[in-house]
């Protein structure tokens, strides 16, 4: 069996590399390097010596997919290529139509014509937009319906995914497909080759390390008057290497005909407050820090409940203080400031 992951290149995308070539895997990734780095590739292949191809190219072209597919004899797809950024979603709305649901949709249009078994897509906590204060802590079962054309791309996927399956089922030859909604992901690789290099960055523990290091001026707070102990939005984290590894197990586990949904979180919170306290408790810096006016569209607290695939798998994230997260950011934005240092706005 080879896996396609795809957005190798990226951030989670090459955690779940290292994961799958670290369990022995097969594995051949596309990724368009639109917002990626051929660096952790190469750092990997150097690693894992005639195990990972790199094939680079968009996921749309329907021809070159085929051919890996063909050429690899790929049976599963991890999915997690993908335009990111809520703001730009909202910019330029039709740019995350193609390329999170009509690139994906191509993506899928080759899985149905190979011998692909599973697939297992990246979705996102803004597929359920703005739950009230009463669906907090977030479960499977509460409603989707996404506030930005991010998360309405992705929830359009999770519908393209759900009407595969039950088509393929009905025609006899089933396929298995599971949904990971992640909430907020952050950390790095533990073991100090990969890091998480975005361009622009807007996640907020990196973000705050960058202050940390100097190369930003300030951290800005959006709102400080929420419902919440200390004023500001609170958020649930989860460490890339419990992210990859719930991936891995919903693989193992995944059967033809299968559909499944999954929360990918710590299920519990931690405030802006909170984070930025715990970046400097573990950098050991200063830096300065502005409140600044509510931003449209943040709902005061978002946090899971993972429940559903602890129950289901046995997987429970293992990293749960927010120091060993920031830590093991800390580590990696030490020893590369400027990231992976092949983006041409940073050169
Ligand atoms: N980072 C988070 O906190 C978070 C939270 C929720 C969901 N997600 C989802 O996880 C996935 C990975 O996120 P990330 O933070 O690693 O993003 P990332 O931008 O670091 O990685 C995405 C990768 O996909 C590649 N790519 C994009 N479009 C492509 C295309 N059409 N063809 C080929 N390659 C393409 C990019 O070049 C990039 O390397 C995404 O699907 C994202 O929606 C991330």
């Amino acid at each position: 069996m080879t896996v396609l992951v795809t957005g190798g290149a990226g951030y989670i995308g090459s955690h779940a590399l290292l994961r799958l070539l670290r369990e022995g895997e097969r594995v051949v990734t596309i990724d368009n390097l639109l917002r990626g780095h051929r660096r952790p590739i190469e750092l990997l292949q150097e690693r894992f010596p005639g195990k990972l191809t790199f094939v680079e190219g968009d996921i749309a072209d329907e021809g070159l997919v085929s051919g890996v597919m063909a050429a690899h004899g790929v049976t599963t797809v991890m999915h997690f290529a993908a335009l990111t950024y809520v703001g730009e979603s909202v910019e330029k709305p039709l740019w995350y139509w193609t390329g999170n649901a009509a690139a994906s949709l191509a993506l899928l249009r080759v899985c149905d014509r190979s011998g692909v078994e599973r697939f297992i897509f990246s979705s996102t906590a803004a597929t359920y937009g703005q739950p009230g204060a009463e669906h907090v802590p977030i479960v499977e079962t509460t409603p989707q319906h996404p506030i930005n054309p991010y998360g309405a791309s992705k929830l359009a996927f999770e519908q393209m995914l759900w009407d595969w399956c039950r088509q393929r089922a009905s025609s006899g030859r089933p396929v298995g497909a599971a949904a990971l909604r992640y909430f907020n992901v952050a950390g790095c690789d533990r073991g100090g080759l990969l890091g998480e290099d975005h361009d622009p960055e807007t996640h907020l523990i990196p973000v705050i390390l960058q202050a940390a290091l100097g190369l930003r001026e300030r951290i800005d707070i959006f709102g400080e008057d929420y419902p919440t102990p200390d004023g500001t939005c609170i958020r649930d984290y989860l460490h890339v290497e419990d992210l990859v590894d719930a991936h891995v197990r919903v693989m193992r586990a995944l059967q033809p005909g299968e559909t499944r949904r999954y929360n990918l979180a710590i299920g519990r919170g931690y405030s802006v407050r909170e984070v930025i306290e715990a970046c400097r408790a573990v950098t050991g810096r200063e830096f300065a820090v502005r409140a600044g006016a509510r931003r449209a569209g943040d709902p005061p607290v978002l946090y899971a409940d993972p429940s559903l695939i602890a129950n289901e798998l046995g997987w429970r994230a293992e990293v749960t203080d927010l120091h060993a997260i920031v830590e093991s950011a800390w580590r990696w934005f030490l020893e590369h400031p400027r990231g992976y240092g092949d983006s041409p706005a940073r050169a």
